[in-house]
């Protein structure tokens, strides 16, 4: 592997849209945060950048809902969420913003660079207007369904389900989301990233980083697969960095175009924070560095093909060597969801469990979606705290010191040399060390319990309590080796524990800055005679009481979303609702759409014919239970080819509150083809 004399670290900017919950901290913020203390602790030269993503669609409609402005809004969230962060031991060197002049600065002669280069093609095409409204829908302002995978609550930029990246103009049956209503195509003109041009080179960019995890390859390659095309690096919007060319009043930059430069701008205002950081340049442009971004799924294409090629028309930046991205957190059962509510909330967990911020690092890394989507419920937090950490780490460390003050008035007994932990030291850290640098944080905070495993073997062995009388030495001889097994724990555990780091420093009685990882493995950390701090519990049992609580709370909070609160669609009339011919029909058939997680293949008999008709339900309904239901079929509904298979028809579901899908039509007595209107 590469030598790298340095490391600019990134971690994706959160929308300041609302705060942030578990499964951002597990997402990305948290593994960014133990590598980065890894490679400090290593005295590697890193800078650790983050900041607010405060343009784009989300905010504007937030400040929309809450009838306020966008920078209300974004004022409000960036104070919570960067507290939130420093609360939980998240040790950026900054959390800047892009609403600053700096990164105003920065995006506006980025994209003037490209421009003046000829990079961009200016189009004029038709956009989605909202009549009532007067604005442009631009991404998130429209929704519809996804031409891919035939979800219907798709946005105009991306599709959540498939993370398919889509164009407004793609969706069927396109919504307006500021007023519900039907819009209009209007032309206007936008300046486009040409991806096309940089096809080859992405392809080689990527091709060379066999060893990114596979979910990464996996969309860059069927991405890169489908051939890259041309996309607007602009928008018909107020909110956001102005376009800075003559003519281009009242558009904006695209907020995935300014949102990865807030990496960069964070670098510069950083060097003029921290004179450690001045020469900020060498962090984007020197081959030497390694450029690391960690972030969810939803920001690979993204970062892994958008922004290179911004940097590659550019010119002068390094390109990212690493990409490590986490699939998604699930809570208590169901997706984490801001506008359902169904989250636990940084800023609230802190509060209701004040002191407790290394044990949701701890929960976060163990369960961390590294390789697939997992869970986080409150049983689980509750047993990993009492199981784990108060009873295999906490009671260890907990013996030891209480031990050594009984038997040796505190004071580290001199048994220097008289065992052998060395090896077994210096191969646990080369364990870690090794999980820590392939991303595998998960795998790399087990191991680092074995070390308190082994401290908690070696007590329950020998016993030192029982010893003491007859054989003090002995006793000594063991306290003296658990004693440095807990200073070495302290080194190791630092970067996903650094609370629990210094609480164990301060019982060792030692400077927090004492040691760095490369004194792991050593056998004489705490020296014979050196006097201990008193005892203090690190880890306390949580109650069942106050997980019911907050379990109760996750449940009672829960947003239930009204059905008036869904805009009605624009009036209709009579003559429209009368070409719909809806028939009654029974399910023969039903099997999975290869290649296609939601898509199911139903052969539907409607009494005067058998059809195919391609539906989105494969995540709600099994083949098996579609077998003689009985539907509703909207019949006269153009044919499309879905997946290359001809689609005749829609299946007609009723979805409640929660997204549950129920069939409209399932009445025992309506016969096959009758005629619904
Ligand atoms: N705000 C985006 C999100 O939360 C992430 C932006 S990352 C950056 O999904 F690269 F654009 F900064
Ligand atoms: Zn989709």
């Amino acid at each position: 592997m590469k030598e790298f004399k340095r490391y600019a670290v990134t971690a994706a900017l959160p929308y300041t849209n609302g705060p942030v919950h578990i499964g951002h901290i597990a997402g990305a913020y948290l593994p960014a945060d133990i590598y980065v203390r890894y490679l400090r602790n290593n005295g590697r030269d890193v800078a650790f950048i983050c900041g607010s993503d405060e343009h784009g669609v989300p905010i504007t409609i937030k400040a929309q809902n809450e009838q306020i402005s966008p920078q209300e809004v974004v004022d409000k969230y960036h104070v919570i969420i960067a507290e939130s962060f420093k609360d939980l031991g998240i040790s950026f060197d900054i959390f800047s913003r892009t609403t600053n002049q700096t990164h105003h600065e920065t995006a506006s002669a980025f994209f003037r660079t490209l421009y003046d280069k000829n990079v961009f093609e200016e189009r004029t095409t038709e956009q989605y207007f909202d009549e009532q409204a007067g604005k442009y829908l631009a991404d998130r302002y429209i929704t519809g369904t996804c031409p891919k995978c035939a979800n219907d609550k798709a946005y105009g930029d991306q599709c959540e389900k498939c993370g398919s990246t889509l164009d407004p103009t793609d969706l069927i049956n396109p919504v307006s989301a500021i007023t519900g209503t039907k819009p209009v195509l209007r032309k206007t003109t936008n300046w486009y990233l040409p991806l096309d041009k940089w096809q080859e080179k992405l392809e080689n960019y990527i091709e060379a980083h066999p060893e990114w995890k596979t979910n990464v390859l996996g969309q860059c390659r069927s991405w890169l697969k489908d051939g890259l095309q041309g996309r607007a690096m602009t928008r018909d919007m107020e909110w956001g960095v102005k376009v800075p060319i003559i003519g281009a009043e009242g558009k904006v930059l695209y907020v995935w175009f300014d949102a990865p430069i807030g990496y960069i701008s964070a670098t510069k205002e950083l060097a003029l924070q921290n004179s450690k950081f001045s020469d900020w340049e060498k962090y984007w442009k020197d081959e030497d560095t390694r450029l690391v971004h960690f972030i969810g799924k939803d920001n690979i294409v993204f970062h892994c093909i958008i922004f290179p090629a911004m940097l590659m028309a550019h010119g002068g930046y390094i390109l990212a060597d690493a990409v490590p991205a986490n699939e998604f957190l699930n809570l208590e059962g169901d997706k984490i969801s801001t506008s359902r509510n169904w989250a636990i909330w940084a800023h609230e967990y802190v509060k209701d469990f004040p002191n407790k911020q290394d044990v949701l690092r701890y929960v976060l890394t163990s369960i961390a979606p590294e390789t697939k989507d997992s869970e986080f419920t409150w049983k689980d937090f509750q047993a990993r705290n009492n199981n784990e950490l108060a009873s295999i780490l906490g009671n260890f460390v907990n013996r030891v010191i209480v031990l050594t003050h009984k038997f040796f008035d505190g004071k580290v007994p001199d048994a220097s040399g008289c065992s052998d932990l060395q090896e077994t030291l210096t191969q646990y850290k080369a364990n870690i060390s090794s999980s820590i640098e392939h991303f595998r944080f998960r795998e790399a905070q087990a191991e680092l319990m074995n070390v308190a495993r082994i401290g908690n073997k070696l007590l329950t062995e020998k016993e030192p309590w029982k010893t003491f009388k007859e054989h003090p030495k002995e006793t000594g001889i063991v306290l003296y080796d658990c004693l440095q097994i807990i200073a070495n724990f302290a080194i190791l555990c630092e970067p996903f524990l650094p609370f629990t780091a210094q609480k164990l420093m301060k019982q060792l009685n030692l400077e927090t800055t004492q040691w760095n990882w490369s004194d792991a493995g050593r056998q004489d950390l705490v020296p014979a005679n050196h006097m201990l701090h008193p005892a203090e519990i690190l880890f306390e049992k949580i109650e069942d009481s106050l997980i019911d609580y907050e379990i109760e709370k996750l449940h009672s909070s829960k947003a239930i979303t009204p059905p008036a609160s869904v805009p009605l669609k624009a009036e209709i009339s009579y003559d429209a609702f009368e070409k719909m011919d809806i028939r009654s029909g029974i399910i023969l058939e039903a099997k999975k759409v290869e290649k296609a997680d939601k898509l199911l293949e139903l052969k539907v008999d409607l009494g005067f014919e058998v059809r195919t008709v391609v539906s989105g339900i494969a995540l709600h309904f099994k083949p098996e239970e579609l077998i003689h239901k009985k539907v509703s079929v909207l019949a006269n509904l153009a044919p499309r080819k879905i997946k290359g298979i001809e689609s005749k028809g829609m299946i007609l579901l009723a979805e409640d509150q929660e997204g549950k899908l129920i069939f409209v039509n399932n009445e025992e007595d309506i016969s096959l083809g009758s005629i619904i209107k």
